[in-house]
């Protein structure tokens, strides 16, 4: 499954809810000489993110929902269209799209999740990868489905949980691995 680009470059836009370090590592992608990419969009639906300082360093456009009802979807898609967005990178967002939001965009929403999928959907991974004793964790890039985190999987890189690691720890290493895959995993998908 992958996005045909043409030539062209790919018009995206990257739905955050925090910090946005993952976001920070996508335009810097973006920014390289033959990226696949242009971030045209950064959406939140958090009016408090971090991330969403980016959008005014990198002077780009920002937009915000509570994603709360369908209106709100229907004005996202509307902004979307209004851009000529052709794939949305979820990078850090806290928020679940309807069905029938991930189906207008069919194959062409991404999202980087920070366990080695299928292990691990949802929340609090960290803590149940340590709990679970496991050797190893990691961060995992896909394709959004309509089933939560369980599309198909692109990338994943692992990374080894120490004896003395705590959630905060291991979450920190594997931002680090996550900032260098999903760059990764677009340039495979996108030819
Ligand atoms: C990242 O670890 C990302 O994988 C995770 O949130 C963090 C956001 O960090 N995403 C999820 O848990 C999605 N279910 P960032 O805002 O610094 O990119």
């Amino acid at each position: 499954m992958a996005i045909s680009t043409g030539s062209k470059v790919i018009k995206t836009a990257v739905f955050i809810s925090g910090t946005g370090s993952n976001l920070k590592s996508l335009i810097k992608f973006s920014k390289l000489k033959k990226s696949p990419i242009s971030i045209n969009l950064i959406i939140s639906n958090n009016p408090k993110s971090k991330g969403l300082e980016y959008a005014n360093i990198f002077k780009i456009k920002k937009k915000v929902f509570t994603f709360k009802n369908i209106t709100d979807e229907k004005k996202i898609l509307f902004e979307l269209k209004k851009n000529k967005i052709n794939l949305i990178c979820l990078a850090g967002f806290m928020k679940i799209l309807s069905k029938e939001f991930i189906k207008r965009f069919q194959g062409k929403i991404i999202n980087i999740h920070p366990s080695l999928l299928p292990k691990y959907k949802g929340l609090d991974t960290h803590n149940r990868a340590i709990n679970n004793n496991d050797k190893y964790s990691g961060c995992t890039v896909h394709y959004v489905t309509p089933k939560l985190d369980s599309g198909k999987i692109i990338l994943q890189k692992k990374v080894k949980i120490f004896k003395n690691d705590n959630a905060k720890s291991l979450q920190k290493r594997i931002l680090k691995q996550e900032h260098k895959i999903y760059p990764k995993a677009l340039k495979m998908i996108l030819n």
